[in-house]
């Protein structure tokens, strides 16, 4: 049974007997207390009170002691729970368990038809088994404030790691778009699948060697005796491993994803992590996709990329947050910066400065794309490209439209062939986007940057 397993069962019962849903701080109650969090940790978390944890848990308790127990309570919700979740499987199986009357064997016999028949699709040392708490490291990790959304993007990770078993996954996009804090909500929401997670970050562009030693030291933080490489972790225990700020283990004034001198070897573990056989994931978050990926999901090897883009309409609740007025306006807003959730915080800190929150004033004039702070932000993408795609995408911030490349243009630098390995770079960076028109692929660059370099 897991934390989904146990909000759905609570759901389900009380809706059932009230007709009324569980409300979002009692899942996060339910949640917190399953993974055995205290009601203080449970409040930072939901961004609330105390006292405020503490009376809507005595609510849930109240309408969940008709199933458990009288004495149902946050100490012995978990236990009773698996109590009654163990016995309810077993006589689903045809076993009279309840007849037998010494607990300790009744206990483990029950335990045994679950291992066989319920529970046999997971590996010996899983969580689900020895219901241990996950090893969790994120000493590198940003702190989490405020999220939004990202639902669709959260429920296709979650079915990557943990229906599909992918070894490898990418997830890329611009600076500030979102990618620590989507990988961050994911840990939250999947923690318990785990029996180590880590978050490390390539800020200091550690080689792959110092890499290794750290994880194997926190590996060896568990009793088990320590094993001799990575994959063998990977294939003992289940293991979650979050490498964040990889861009920085790639070359500048190169084509996307081209490992910095002495670091090539983090390819080859790359690619091991993704064809060998284990129970791990591996999640890079990164500004550039690396360029093995590519060829690994071309063999159809347990690797996926995801492109992070914009929040859409769900950005509103960042400018909610911010206090800005004209919500009528807000749509434009959310459309000219795309939902990049970073953009919008400076844009909104602009529109405080500049207009005293007026989203109205600060779009009156509506023509040109206002970039202000944004510009270093922006330039710190450009001043990675390499001079085939500099010239690739100067040319494509001059078109009027997205660009048809299947014929060499007559007013490119650029070589045929240059300018479709620039394009191609380009878009592993989520700088140029492919749409397809009339069934044909055309190539548009993004209209930001389009601001940004035609008011160079
Ligand atoms: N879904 C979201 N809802 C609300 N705020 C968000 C969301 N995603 C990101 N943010 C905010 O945007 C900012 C940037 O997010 P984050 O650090 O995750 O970006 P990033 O893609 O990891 O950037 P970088 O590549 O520079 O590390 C943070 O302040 C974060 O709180
Ligand atoms: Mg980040």
């Amino acid at each position: 049974m897991n934390v989904e397993d146990v909000v759905e069962w609570a759901n389900n019962s009380i809706f059932d007997k009230t007709g009324e849903h569980l409300t979002p701080i009692q899942e996060a109650i339910l949640m917190g207390v399953w993974q055995r969090q205290k009601y203080p940790q449970i409040a930072k978390d939901f961004h609330c009170s105390e006292s405020h944890v503490k009376k809507e848990a005595a609510k849930l308790w109240e309408k969940l002691r008709e199933e458990l127990g009288e004495d149902l309570n946050k100490l012995n919700f978990r236990s009773k729970l698996e109590k009654k979740y163990r016995v309810s499987q077993a006589s689903q199986l045809g076993h009279c368990l309840l007849q037998i009357d010494n607990i300790n064997i009744g206990g483990q016999f029950i335990q045994t038809i679950e291992d066989t028949k319920i529970r046999s699709p997971n590996p010996p040392n899983s969580p689900q088994n020895n219901s241990q708490p996950p090893i969790i490291d994120l000493t590198d990790a940003p702190e989490l404030t405020y999220f939004y959304d990202r639902t669709s993007e959260l429920s296709t990770l979650k079915q990557w790691i943990l229906q599909a078993h992918t070894r490898l996954i990418t997830v890329y996009g611009l600076s500030g778009i979102g990618k620590s804090a989507i990988a961050l909500k994911l840990i939250e929401q999947i923690q318990t699948e785990f029996d180590y997670i880590i978050w490390l970050s390539l800020t200091n562009t550690p080689t792959l060697l110092s890499l290794q030693t750290e994880l194997k030291q926190f590996f060896g933080r568990s009793p088990q005796p320590p094993l001799p490489t990575i994959i063998d972790y990977f294939r003992s225990s289940r293991c979650l491993v979050i490498l964040d700020d990889v861009q920085n283990i790639f070359s500048s004034s190169q084509l996307a994803g081209q490992y910095l001198t002495g670091y090539e070897d983090y390819g080859k573990f790359f690619k091991q992590i993704a064809t060998s056989s284990h129970q791990s994931c591996l999640i890079l978050l990164s500004w550039e996709k690396p360029r093995e990926i590519t060829a690994l999901e071309a063999l159809n090897r347990p690797a996926r990329t995801l492109h992070l883009k914009g929040l859409g309409e769900q950005a509103a609740e960042i400018i909610r947050e911010k206090g800005l007025a004209d919500e009528e306006k807000w749509s434009d807003l959310i459309a000219f910066y795309q939902g990049h959730p970073s953009w919008l915080n400076i844009i909104a800190a602009t529109i405080w400065e500049l207009f005293d929150g007026s989203v109205s004033l600060f779009l009156a004039d509506g023509t040109d794309l206002f970039l202000g702070d944004l510009e270093p932000l922006l330039e710190s993408h450009l001043e990675r490209l390499s001079d085939s795609e500099k010239k690739a995408f100067y040319w494509l911030a001059s078109q009027d439209d997205a660009v048809d490349i299947s014929h060499a243009p007559a007013d490119s630098e650029l070589s045929r062939s240059q300018l479709w390995q620039a394009i191609q770079s380009l878009a592993r960076r989520g700088l140029v986007e492919k749409m397809l028109v009339g069934g044909r692929s055309q190539f548009q660059i993004n209209p930001v940057f389009k601001e940004y370099i035609q008011s160079k």
